[in-house]
């Protein structure tokens, strides 16, 4: 599919978000492992999100999906064993988290999922998995398709290597099934959404964090440690939407003239507004409405508005908060008045793509200057965006960062393969469609 995107006089009106993509495949790991049926409202329609719940149909959990998606549980100990290979899709989060889940079965799956995913790195679950006992086999050792011979696990405690919520989160998660206590240690802040819902479950969870100033070097050390064979209680959930979602409209808003945005119901968890910062830091102008708490996540309304936009440098632990965000950063970069620094960012490379040669791509196609580093760019500001056919080389990121560039370019661009964008936002540019002049 290939989207045709005019250059916009103004953005305005009201912008609804698809459900949190990293909430909702908690949301669909946890509830078919509750005691009862659990009910979900604003369950994200993005294609990896149903890629959890598709695997754990495969499982036998009955799932309806309609105005909420409702979901049988049947406990910790009620997953079978599924007819086929499971397929993740596109989906990291699902392949990653879900397999600390499978390490504790009685039986042996396969799970893959499409050509992006089968070249992403396995490694970093495959290791904290196997000291706890399960036996997982890759391609070449460290690709999908993974196969999994689950069992009994023991507890461990697990230093994170990389900054990762999706490895704590597996480990976290098959540490429910282990006998006694499981630790995970992070030293570097990443989204805390599974542990926020496993104490919604009702499961025994705690987090000991400390930050101390060495000299000018700020630290930062969170031991997580749960329980294990918990007894998870159903729960009527909501997800509120997605940051990373809002995160192009927040950008749109700065690189259009005369815009004026309310985006509604957006997640605030703390551990995910680093990005609300960075972009308030930069210059623009952003509001918190109307903040509410929904099973224990921040909920409110951002307005954002046209603003002066100065640069910015992200590095360390920033780098680490914004990683999704940081396609539609470099595209703010270029707009704004001193550019943008991405530094310490080499997780970028294996992601749904390796994002920094997907950005330097289309930034040439638009005759934008960039300068990347294997973990990192620099990206000068002040640029004017010109008309060109772009590309998402099937990343919804990647497809939805430049359909915000193209509004801001001095002509008609084409967006490639603009059907990634449903992989976390189905309604993307319907959405873009409405709010442009
Ligand atoms: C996610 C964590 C991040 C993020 C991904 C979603 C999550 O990945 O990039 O889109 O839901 O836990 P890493 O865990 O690899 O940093």
């Amino acid at each position: 599919m290939v989207e045709h995107i005019s250059p916009a006089r103004s953005l305005s009106g009201t912008v609804v978000l698809p459900g949190d993509k990293s909430i909702s495949h908690r949301y669909g790991m946890l509830t078919p492992l509750a005691e009862g049926t659990s009910k979900i409202r604003n369950y994200s329609t993005g294609a990896d999100c149903q890629s959890t719940l598709a695997c754990m149909r495969a499982m036998g959990i009955a799932i309806e999906s309609g105005d909420e998606t409702v979901v049988h549980g049947k406990g910790l100990d009620g997953l079978s064993a599924p007819a086929g290979m499971l397929d993740a899709g596109n989906s990291g989060s699902t392949i990653r988290m879900l397999s600390g889940i499978l390490a504790a079965q009685p039986f042996v799956t396969r799970i893959g999922g499409d050509e992006s995913l089968s070249k992403r790195p396995m490694q970093r679950i495959m290791t904290p998995l196997a000291e706890m006992g399960a036996k997982i086999e890759a391609r070449d050792g460290k690709f999908p398709p993974l196969t999994i011979t689950g069992g009994p696990l023991k507890a461990i405690e697990y230093k994170l290597p990389v900054a990762s919520a999706q490895v704590k989160s597996c480990v976290l998660l098959a540490g429910l099934f282990a006998e006694g206590e499981t630790r995970v240690v992070e030293e570097v802040r990443t989204r805390d959404h599974t542990e926020v819902a496993l104490r919604e479950f009702g499961v025994e969870i705690e987090q000991q964090r400390s930050k101390w100033w060495i000299g000018s070097f700020e630290t930062y050390r969170n031991v997580i440690r749960v329980q294990g064979r918990a007894r998870l209680k159903p729960l009527e959930l909501y997800v509120p939407g997605d940051l990373s979602s809002a995160a192009f409209f927040l950008v749109a808003a700065q690189i259009v003239a005369e815009s004026d945005l309310v985006i509604q119901g957006v997640g605030l968890n703390p551990t995910r507004t680093a990005l609300l910062d960075f972009l308030v830091g930069m210059g623009c102008s952003i509001q918190i409405l109307d903040v509410q708490e929904t099973n224990s996540e921040l909920i409110g309304n951002l307005r954002v508005r046209k603003s002066r936009v100065r640069g910015g440098r992200l590095e360390g632990a920033m780098t680490a908060a914004v990683i999704d965000e940081i396609p539609v950063l470099a595209v703010l970069g270029a707009a704004s008045e001193d550019g943008l620094s991405v530094n310490d960012a080499s997780e970028l490379r294996v992601k749904e793509t390796d994002r920094i040669a997907t950005i330097e791509e289309n930034f040439k196609r638009m005759g934008l200057k960039i300068e990347t580093r294997p973990d990192g760019f620099n990206v000068p500001g002040r640029q004017q965006f010109h008309a060109a056919e772009l590309d998402s080389f099937g990343d919804h990121r990647i497809a939805m960062a430049f359909s915000i560039a193209a509004l801001a370019a001095d002509g008609a661009c084409e967006i490639r393969d603009a059907a990634a964008a449903s992989v976390s936002f189905p309604s993307f540019f319907d959405t873009l469609q409405r709010i442009a002049q």
